[in-house]
């Protein structure tokens, strides 16, 4: 089973990069946020409770989270393994990885940190569109799409975030970095820590992410 974390500040280009090594390693993307705001569509109980997190730019609880994230752990496209964006996000989540990972034989291979400093951030989550269908990411001025308002990749509409308003884009980073930092060192101890500077074009870091899991003997014998 192969496990790769994407670790990242809101914004840092964790979601893009995660649906890029999707594709290109053949395994799925498992995003806890995108779970999140699926059951809040779907209106289910822990749907609804994780949205007045979500507004508030809080983490959602450990006892939400981590019983949502093992479940998506057992469908059976994961068996191969995942790419994980946005999990673990602070102390308890990582630890709760590694126990139900060894549970299984498993570990996380490598933790692939995509470093962005705080005051590009905002920038770039305040002109974030996504595509309705999968959310493929654009910037309106960054990475704009071919069409204004359409998806270059299935043609769905695009549509913004309610949390990348301006005010709820600080609180998550003013709430949120300091958990970022001890998973960021709970992974640098396991010696599984990998970073790559995210302000370079997306196709640099794309690159860059690829060469760091390259030494990994297991992830090139198995291309
Ligand atoms: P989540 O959906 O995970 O959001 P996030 O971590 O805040 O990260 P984002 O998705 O906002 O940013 P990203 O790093 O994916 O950047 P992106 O690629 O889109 O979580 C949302 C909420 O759910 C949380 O606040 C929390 O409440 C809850 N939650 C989720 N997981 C949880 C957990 N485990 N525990 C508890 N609560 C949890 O890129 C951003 C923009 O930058 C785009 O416009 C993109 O085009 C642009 N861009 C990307 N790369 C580049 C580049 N290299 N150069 C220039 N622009 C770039």
């Amino acid at each position: 089973m192969r496990i790769l974390v994407l670790l990242g500040a809101p914004g840092a280009g964790k979601g893009t990069q995660a649906h890029v090594l999707a594709r290109h390693l053949a395994l799925p993307r498992v995003a806890t946020g995108d779970l999140f705001r699926a059951a809040a569509r779907d209106g289910t109980p822990l749907g609804i409770a994780a949205q007045a997190y979500m507004e508030r730019g809080e983490l959602v609880p450990d006892e939400i989270t981590i019983g949502m994230l093992l479940e998506r752990l057992e469908a059976p496209d994961a068996g191969r393994g995942v790419i994980l964006d946005g999990f673990p996000r602070n102390r308890p989540q990582a630890d709760a990885l590694d126990r139900a990972l060894a549970d299984r034989g498993a570990a996380v291979d490598a933790a692939l940190l995509v470093d962005v400093p705080a005051d590009e951030l905002l920038r770039r989550l305040t002109g974030r569109w996504l595509c309705s269908a999968a959310g493929h990411t654009y910037h309106e001025t960054a990475y704009p799409p071919r069409v204004p308002g359409v998806c270059d990749i299935d043609g769905s509409a695009l549509v913004q975030r309610d949390d990348d308003r301006p005010e709820v884009v600080q609180a998550r980073l003013d709430k949120q970095l300091g958990a970022l930092a001890d998973v960021v060192e709970h992974y640098r101890a396991a010696g599984l820590l990998r970073t790559v500077d995210g302000r370079r074009p997306i196709a640099a870091v794309t690159s860059d992410l690829l060469d760091a899991i390259e030494p990994i003997p297991y992830w090139r014998s198995h291309p």
